[in-house]
């Protein structure tokens, strides 16, 4: 075992103990009483009171006007990409650094992801790099960006805040406003985190959340879309309800929607996660100042904080390794799972995974280079009741 592998394996014996995993979903609240009620009153399904309260909750937390309870995170993209009348003659910009549902969900409506490099700040997409590439390959044509490349649409760009840190959103705004596209923000990771003191996904025109079970809250598998255009949040909560029409007994749907609907169940769930979150975010905040604290000690690796633009929840800790050397991570994720401590290495970038090699693309050698240097490491919100436990 290399010496950097055995310090950091000494590291998390010193600070959490026994072993733990990457990120556990944790259930101290009154998820038991609100789960027991829909069972009791047999509203699971997606009628029930606890999704609209979900979505309340949502609104009030992150200062948003609507917020529309979905089936998953992935559901939650695809159902803006339709919303939006994004096609198969259509491409959206999205970060190469990111979980494949992102692009996947592109692909879903017939359009092609194109992927953009991401800055070492936050790790989100960087948008002056982008600004470049756009300026080189694209042109407008009748108000629409057209890849002259290509020839389709260039039709939104999406950012993603990665791991929980906000992304740079005042430039990414900026950028898609002087070319005259949507920004659609993924922020299935950053619940809980700001820019400016702003929430995320409240900036660009709609942004989704995830709360599968690995995230800061989790419904079991949900998501959800926020946005404060009115026209649109009507739009998305029809599309995503089938496209029905209300009326107490006819089934007329007016075009084809999707059954994407969060079910009571879930959203009990989540109300009771909800209630709890400003406790979990403190508590994952305490975890990252022990990190940042004990591995600032460390020679070849540093802890990854939050930008200075914003703060971030702390979804998933990650360590970056000095080197660009894949062989010396392996190294280090070998050696840290087999001492029961969880780690993983960041998403192979979308570009080098077989179904999006052809996609097109921009220059992408951040996000090669932060591939062959990331390490994610354990989080859970609960870990922190173990650093007490270690010092006292
Ligand atoms: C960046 C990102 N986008 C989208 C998703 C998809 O969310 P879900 O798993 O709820 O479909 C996830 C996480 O799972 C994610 O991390």
């Amino acid at each position: 075992m290399s010496q950097l592998s055995s310090d950091i394996v000494s590291v998390f014996c010193d600070l959490l103990g026994e072993p733990a995993g990457l990120h556990e979903p944790c259930f101290q609240g009154r998820e038991w009483d609100y789960v027991k009620d829909c069972i009791d009153t047999g509203w699971v399904s997606t009628a029930g009171s606890y999704v609209g309260r979900f979505e309340e909750m949502l609104g009030d937390f992150t200062d948003t006007s609507h917020v529309i309870a979905t089936s998953s995170g992935t559901a939650a993209l695809h159902a803006i990409f339709a919303g939006l009348d994004i096609g198969d003659s259509d491409e959206v910009i999205v970060p190469a650094l990111t979980f494949v549902a992102t692009a996947n969900a592109v692909t879903y409506t017939g359009a092609v992801p194109h992927f953009a490099d991401a800055e070492a700040t936050s790790l989100g997409i960087d948008a002056e790099k982008l600004r470049v590439h756009l300026t080189e390959i694209a042109t407008t044509r009748d108000g629409r960006l057209i890849n002259q490349k290509t020839g389709r649409r260039i039709a939104a760009v999406v950012c993603m805040h990665t791991f929980g840190h906000p992304s740079d959103l005042d430039a990414l705004t900026k950028l898609c406003d002087d070319f005259g596209i949507d920004l659609i923000e993924d922020a299935a990771e950053s619940l809980g985190s700001y820019y400016k003191g702003r929430h995320t996904g409240n900036q660009g025109r709609v942004a989704t959340l995830s709360f599968n079970g690995n995230k800061t809250i989790t419904t079991g598998g949900g998501g959800a879309i926020m946005t404060n255009d009115d026209a649109l949040a009507k739009r998305l909560r029809h599309l995503t309800t089938t496209a029905k029409q209300p009326h107490k007994w006819e089934f007329i749907h007016d075009e084809v929607g999707y059954n994407y609907r969060l079910p009571n169940i879930n959203a009990a769930l989540g109300c009771a996660q909800l209630e709890v979150l400003p406790e979990f975010l403190i508590q994952k905040r305490q975890l990252a100042d022990a990190y940042d604290h004990a591995f600032s000690r460390l020679d070849g690796v540093t802890f990854f904080k939050e930008p200075s633009w914003g703060q971030s929840n702390y979804w998933l800790n990650l360590l970056m390794l000095d080197a660009s050397d894949s062989t010396l991570r392996d190294e280090v994720l070998e050696a840290t799972n087999a001492s029961g401590f969880m780690t993983r290495a960041a998403w192979r970038p979308m570009h080098q995974l077989s179904m999006f090699m052809e996609c097109p693309r921009m220059d992408l050698s951040v996000t090669e280079d932060t591939y062959t240097r990331l390490i994610n490491i354990p989080s859970s919100s609960q870990l922190a009741t173990r650093l007490v436990n270690a010092t006292a």
